[in-house]
């Protein structure tokens, strides 16, 4: 590496055109030793330079199979990590703006799931009756607990084949940080609420009786996207009185209430595919994140087909938004100049445990 990186602060004089210019350089001159990868809610200046685009499903597998040697993630933070725990250990996962992080993955942490392990060993024996299910929206120590205590990760993509995977090999499921994603996908598979039980982390035992844990199939950690949660059944109901034939589909973060007045439910992936596969001419309202939701709309303009966002108000993921020209600017001329700047690396005993979690799930989900 280079002695010294070249320093971040002069690009943000840069315009987003100026910044353009040097992305299409720099992976120019990278060629293949670069990936680029960008989940769907990337602003647009940031999505035309991935080289590939997915949900965390296909872009886990993307990081997994990749044969780069520096793959930068135009994401949040823990889809670099999972990114650098999949690749192969001489590979470099780098996120473009450190504080790219996730509000709901920073609503669960290690020492409050320990202790609310610990806290369920008074009333059930955890390791007999209890599979842990993270969210891959959450940091790679939780991972890592799941693949110490036989437990697994799960996407919004293959969260109902997970749970099946899970309720396979004990009687309950600790699931965290995301409640919503929990209590659709059991719903889906015919839990009925009450026996989904809300863990709520600030409260000693989860805030819950012995009699409420016994009955429980799924622990929900008391957690949630402040994007999805601005979807509301209101917003529904007045599309529904405004476009009768009109289809309404949501991203499973989403409430129970708005996902069961929706039409589909699925991942960013699963959102894109099924407007994009739709007939032309239909109309389309939208629960997940703005810059996805805009994107798809201005593409779906040729097929006559209007795709509207769900909420009244702005709800982008303000983390995500992070990633700037600016930012991917920066990184990929230091790689060019052979300074590797803003790395994710997990610790090597985490990313052990964390992988094999992920990879159990990338094998149940196949
Ligand atoms: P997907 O895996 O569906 O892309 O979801 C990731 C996410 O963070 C949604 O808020
Ligand atoms: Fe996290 Fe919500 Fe942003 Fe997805 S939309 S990355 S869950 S804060």
């Amino acid at each position: 590496m280079a002695a010294n990186p070249i320093e971040l602060q002069p690009y943000s004089q840069l315009s987003d055109e100026d910044c353009r210019q040097r992305i299409i350089n720099a992976k120019r001159t990278l060629g293949e030793r670069l990936v680029i990868l960008g989940h769907h809610y990337q602003r647009d200046e940031i999505f035309e330079h991935a080289d590939f685009s997915g949900d965390s499903l296909k872009l886990s597998r993307k990081a997994a199979n990749s044969k780069a040697e520096f793959i930068v993630f135009c994401g949040v933070h823990f889809m670099a990590e999972v990114a650098d725990i999949l690749s192969r250990p001489d590979q470099i996962s780098i996120l473009p703006d450190l504080s790219a992080g996730c509000s709901m993955a920073d609503m669960a942490d290690l020492p409050r799931v320990e202790q609310a392990w610990k806290e369920l060993s008074s009333v059930i024996d955890p390791d007999q009756t209890l599979t842990p299910v993270t969210y891959i929206n959450s940091d790679a120590n939780l991972k890592a607990f799941c693949g110490d205590h036989q437990g697994v990760v799960c996407t919004s993509t293959n969260a109902q084949k997970i749970l099946e995977w899970s309720f396979s090999q004990r009687e309950k499921v600790l699931f965290f940080p995301d409640q919503h994603l929990g209590r659709n996908t059991g719903a889906k598979m015919g839990l009925e609420l009450d026996e989904m039980v809300v863990w709520d982390y600030d409260q000693p035992m989860g805030g819950l009786t012995e009699q409420q844990i016994h009955q429980a199939k799924i622990i929900l950690w008391k957690g949630f996207c402040s994007v999805h949660q601005m979807f509301k059944p209101a917003q529904i109901e007045n599309f529904r009185k405004q476009v009768p034939a009109g289809k309404v589909i949501s991203h499973p973060e989403s409430s129970y209430e708005v996902c069961q007045l929706s039409d589909y439910v699925g991942s960013t992936e699963f959102i894109i595919n099924t407007i994009r596969d739709a007939e032309p001419g239909t109309d389309w309202l939208v629960g997940t994140e703005l810059n996805l939701v805009n994107r798809l709309h201005q593409q779906m303009k040729d097929q006559q087909k209007t795709v509207k966002f769900m909420s009244p108000t702005v709800c982008m993921c303000s983390t995500m938004f992070r990633i700037d020209p600016q930012h991917l600017a920066w990184v990929l001329e230091n790689l060019v100049e052979n300074n590797v700047v803003n790395q994710i690396s997990v610790p090597t005993k985490v990313a052990k445990s964390a992988r094999v979690a992920l990879q159990r799930m990338l094998a149940i989900s196949i």
